[in-house]
């Protein structure tokens, strides 16, 4: 890349050493790589120390640093995994000659895999160069393997391929919302903050990303806190694997996001909102780019929004590049601000210190839509919907074995029973339902007349069903591998500890474990949870307590040998080549004989 290009990159982030993350992202999606020269420039250009800009690329896992014309990476959710995404890995890499994670010897290629990229209803699916493929099959493959050895450039690959449809199965109050943008806007004109905040305290919002928070207390706080400027902060980082329910609200319901980002700036008096959108959702950004322009034209965002002089508002859509860590709101925040993104103490909260330490609010897209539902039929009319201490609708990302995975719009309430009939799938067959992914629990069939509500089966909205015939320890090894790979590194706990059960998880699978592993299981997945510096360690751990409670056979089933010690080594299975070497195959020539 040329200075004049890098100089372009500058002045379209403003110079602003809070958006180096954004500069590198916009130099790996022209070049596939970011050379030392190009870190180089930035850490003398934006007056930031050359580690701090290494430090950065090297966090975050769309980004790399050796040149390649192509960057393949497979979805490691498994439930594309048990679909058969490893075999389809294997035929691309003998085909194209690559080894996993090595950069092909003429720096053509480079495949590998990376954590769940939201797609896990829509087959087996890649990014490309950055960009999403779903539907992955053998004849699929075949065709990308000539394409990228004619040297065809991506932007001229099969347009089909790269679409990503919305699979909405079950539409309730907010799918089925007839939403102009505006309006609600514009209802709310002539309403001050404390009035509009009176509807949102009717309506009783919980925060759909995780811990349920009420979205008038937030806003209140925030509103609350003495300070010169607020902001609002979308958060849209979407990681969690079996989750993909924004990735359809950004692509048919945007307006109704950025309606609820600004109804929240206009209540908390904030001039500046940030959408932050997870890398592997790039496929998103253009049209999101033009749905901002459009709200600007219908002066809905910008100046004096709907004539009101004193009402000021920006929104900036910022992309993760890759980790999933980032969806914690203080990581999110250290992102926003151009670092690695390593979660800070949660005291104090964002909607005190947040964004440039001043308060901010950061809501999950969910919510913020919910609140523009709730502004739109009335905060007691909302109210009405679910049950008593879980208003509303929730959005559910169902996908494995089921007849039609997809989203589903239920009211709070509703039983996981009803949840997995609705989707098809074959209730008397499966053996296991796991709900919110590798971070939420893991749901027995004496677990489906609970109701999904806060004060029950409490869900980000993922739900992945296991029938019977899927090994629950590939499940959980599989888990296992991503809270690895997830790990920011910061404590020890949750860097060491996840590793050590990944390894302890593999022994079980391969039949060396003994009841001692078990028990070690157990015991660091505690440890783990309450030493661990913020949520991805305290929720690490919790399919393997889920499991070992509700799933013991699967594990014991496995056991070499209940009670005694075995090695995770296999010490005769390592001497294997040297056995062949010396033409050794005699029973003393093996340890375990
Ligand atoms: C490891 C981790 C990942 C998270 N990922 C997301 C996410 O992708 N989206 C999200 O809205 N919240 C996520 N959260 C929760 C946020 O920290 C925060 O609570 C949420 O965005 C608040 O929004 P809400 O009140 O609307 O739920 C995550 C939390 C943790 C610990
Ligand atoms: S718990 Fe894990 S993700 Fe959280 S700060 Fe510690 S190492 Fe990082």
């Amino acid at each position: 890349m040329d200075v004049i290009e890098l100089q372009a990159i500058l002045a379209k982030e403003q110079h602003h050493p809070h958006y180096l993350l954004q500069m590198l992202r916009l130099v790996q999606e022209k070049e596939n790589y970011i050379s030392p020269q190009v870190m180089s420039f930035f850490a003398e250009k934006l007056n930031i120390p050359l580690t701090k800009v290494q430090g950065v690329v090297d966090f975050y896992s769309l980004l790399n640093t050796t040149p390649r014309d192509y960057h393949i990476l497979f979805s490691n959710n498994i439930i594309e995994q048990l679909q058969g995404k490893e075999q389809l890995m294997k035929q691309l890499m003998s085909k194209l000659g690559v080894e996993l994670g090595k950069v092909r010897a003429d720096n053509r290629v480079c495949i590998d895999n990376t954590s769940c990229i939201g797609m896990s209803d829509q087959g087996i699916s890649v990014l490309v160069n950055g960009l999403t493929i779903t539907n992955l099959d053998e004849q699929r493959i075949s065709e990308m393997v000539d394409l990228i050895e004619k040297k065809i450039p991506v932007s001229q690959w099969n347009a089909q391929w790269f679409e990503v449809k919305d699979n909405i199965q079950r539409k309730d109050q907010l799918l089925s919302t007839d939403f102009i943008a505006g309006s609600v806007l514009d209802k709310m004109k002539n309403n001050t903050a404390d009035q509009i905040m009176e509807i949102l305290k009717v309506a009783g919002i919980r925060g759909c990303g995780g811990a349920g928070f009420p979205l008038d207390s937030k806003w209140d706080f925030c509103r609350q806190t003495p300070a010169d400027e607020r902001f609002v902060v979308c958060d849209a980082d979407e990681g969690e694997p079996g989750t993909f329910k924004d990735r359809i609200l950004f692509q048919s319901y945007a307006d109704l996001v950025f309606e609820g980002m600004t109804i929240c700036a206009k209540i908390i008096g904030a001039k500046q909102g940030f959408l932050y959108l997870r890398g592997e959702y790039r496929y998103l950004l253009d049209s999101l780019e033009k749905i901002l322009e459009k709200r600007r034209d219908q002066n809905l965002l910008g100046t004096a929004i709907l004539g009101d002089s004193n009402f000021d508002f920006e929104i900036k859509i910022f992309m993760g590049a890759g980790a999933y860590i980032c969806g914690a709101e203080t990581a999110l925040i250290e992102s926003l601000h151009g670092n690695r993104g390593v979660p800070r103490r949660r005291l104090p909260y964002p909607v005190h210190q947040g964004y440039n330490k001043k308060p901010t609010v950061v809501n999950n897209v969910e919510t913020f839509c919910l609140a523009v539902k709730a502004l739109q039929m009335g905060g007691e009319t909302f109210a009405k919907l679910g049950t008593e201490q879980s208003h509303g609708t929730k959005l559910l990302s169902i996908s494995g074995d089921c007849k039609k995975p997809g989203i589903y719009e239920f009211q709070y309430g509703v039983s996981v029973r009803e949840v997995l009939e609705s989707c098809g799938a074959d209730i008397s067959n499966i053996q296991m339902v796991q709900n919110s992914g590798p971070a939420g629990n893991s749901l027995s069939p004496e677990d489906f007349d609970r109701k999904i509500a806060f004060e029950d089966v409490s869900t980000t909205g993922s739900i992945m069903i296991f029938n019977k015939d899927k090994d629950l320890l590939e499940v959980i090894q599989n888990f296992a591998n991503f809270f690895v790979h997830e790990s920011c590194g910061f404590c020890t706990p949750c860097r060491v500890g996840t590793s050590i059960i990944k390894n302890l998880v593999n022994k079980v699978r391969k039949g060396r474990g003994s009841n001692v592993d078990l028990k070690e299981m157990q015991d660091l997945s505690i440890l783990i949870r309450n030493a661990a510096h913020c949520g991805l360690g305290m929720t690490a751990t919790n399919h393997i307590s889920d499991t070992l409670k509700k799933f013991p056979q699967i594990y014991k089933e496995r056991l070499h040998n209940s009670e005694s010690l075995h090695p995770t080594f296999d010490l005769d299975a390592a001497l294997e080549d040297a056995r062949q070497i010396t033409h050794r195959q005699d029973a003393a020539a093996h340890l375990s004989a």
